[in-house]
């Protein structure tokens, strides 16, 4: 057995943490993780804290959840891995067949990887790929939005929107046409949602006009831009944006790597504004949060623009090592099985209502600028100033301080800047979740002096 001090003594001296200033890190005590208990996790002197973010938005039955450790052993013990080069395995086979019965209508194919940022990558060089070889030369390029976030690989970056995270690496990417997303609290077009009719849909048109020649797929986070904030889309503003893509023959990637698997309240967000894109790309909640595991899902028109014979190398040339990882799939499957069995998505409803009428009073709070909710995603924005909108400065580190006072209640939490964040597995139970709330409430309070 390892000491609580030894394991804190090596994490700083050998971990890099990611999306962390190491220097602010090396002064802290690191908090150790070493059990997850429902949704709860516990540190190396066996505290307790709430798991408010579903460890990075990935936990969706809670941890140690019998079926799903079940499944990983008893997969482990048949198949640990096996490539999918050229080979199919199992649990690959069973959970492709799955995915396809639960997503939109019109996407038939899985294409497996290890991360979203992954999942992305490969929408896009598919898309890019079925145009050049449709003939269509000139479409090389991709309509994104502004905020958006698809990850960290360099093309996930090249579609991406927050500066703070993209702009240095500026020199590396390739070109991406750039639309408004549907800021409405910070409107980048300066407008008022009462009043505005959704005139950032024609700002889309308008970039999609001009570009549509040259350009392969649009590519868009449904319903929520998740990294950004929890930036929400007005009703019906995704089923326009899609229209306006599908009138002007591009292909339209759906990244429901955040969205999917319930967190939004359908299973995917798609559903809601009933669209049917080409590409859906699929990650976090995939295996409830406990293997690393994505698809890339697109249509049969897309796939069938890839075949060719052997000499004409239409073949997709892409694939990483742990490509449909036996273990993953297997756990994968019995995740998705138990969204059925346990009837999830209906008490989630009950779930949201209560989340939505606990956050109601977070609005008294004076710096509390818009709490944002959809779902299970929640988006609690501190401002300085809340008459002006004003931010905090960085320097504050207003979202870090909320996080600190409310692990000392017991909740782990994580911010985006100055926006806390709320992402509760979706198996919480109604107690715990109002725990969650509260302590959220009573951290910004503390903090803000609000
Ligand atoms: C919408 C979206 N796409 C892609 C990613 C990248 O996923 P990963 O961190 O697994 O690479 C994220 C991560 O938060 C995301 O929210």
């Amino acid at each position: 057995m390892y000491s609580k001090k030894q394991l804190m003594d090596w994490d700083k001296e050998y971990i890099w943490h990611p999306f962390t200033q190491m220097k602010d890190y090396m002064d802290m005590n690191p908090l150790v993780i070493q059990k997850g208990e429902g949704c709860y996790l516990v540190d190396t002197s066996g505290n307790r804290y709430i798991d408010g973010v579903s460890s990075l938005w990935v936990l969706v039955h809670g941890h140690g959840k019998k079926e799903l450790v079940d499944a990983i052993q008893k997969q482990s013990k048949t198949l640990c891995h096996s490539t999918l080069l050229g080979l199919a395995n199992v649990p690959s086979v069973i959970l492709a067949k799955k995915l396809i019965e639960i997503v939109p209508k019109g996407l038939s194919k899985v294409f497996y990887s290890d991360n979203g940022s992954t999942s992305v990558e490969i929408a896009l060089k598919m898309a890019y790929q079925y145009w050049q070889q449709k003939g269509e030369k000139r479409r090389k390029r991709f309509i994104a939005f502004t905020n958006a976030y698809h990850g960290d690989t360099i093309g996930a970056v090249s579609v991406g929107g927050i500066d703070l995270f993209h702009q240095v690496y500026g020199p590396l990417l390739f070109k991406t046409f750039k639309a408004p997303s549907p800021y409405c609290y910070r409107c980048p077009m300066k407008l008022r949602q009462e009043t505005c009719g959704m005139a950032c849909v024609d700002a889309f048109e308008k970039v999609v006009k001009k570009h549509h020649e040259e350009t392969c797929a649009v590519i868009i986070e449904p319903l929520v831009q998740g990294a950004a904030g929890m930036i929400l889309q007005p009703p019906g503003w995704l089923n326009a944006i899609w229209k306006i893509a599908k009138e002007y023959g591009l292909l339209f990637i759906a990244d429901e790597v955040a969205t999917g698997f319930g967190r939004t309240g359908n299973l995917f967000a798609c559903e809601e504004e009933r669209i049917s894109p080409d590409f859906m790309c699929v990650a976090k909640g995939i295996t409830g949060g406990y293997l690393p595991l994505a698809a890339t899902l697109s249509t049969e028109e897309v796939f069938n623009g890839f075949l060719g014979q052997f000499d004409e190398f239409k073949t997709f040339f892409h694939g990483h090592t742990y490509t449909g990882n036996p273990i993953a799939c297997a756990v994968a499957v019995e995740s998705i099985n138990l969204f059925k069995k346990e009837g999830l998505l209906q008490k989630l409803q009950q779930k949201t209502a209560i989340l939505k009428n606990s956050l109601d009073r977070f609005k008294e709070l004076t710096h509390v600028g818009e709490v944002r909710q959809k779902g299970f995603m929640v988006g609690i924005e501190l401002v300085k100033s809340r008459k002006t909108k004003r931010s905090y400065a960085p320097g504050d580190k207003i979202g870090q301080k909320v996080i600190w006072e409310a692990r000392k209640r017991s909740v782990i939490i994580r911010p985006l800047g100055d926006i806390i964040v709320l992402m509760p597995p979706l198996a919480i139970d109604r107690p715990t979740l109002e725990e969650l709330v509260d302590v959220t409430y009573e951290s910004i309070k503390a903090v803000t002096g609000s």
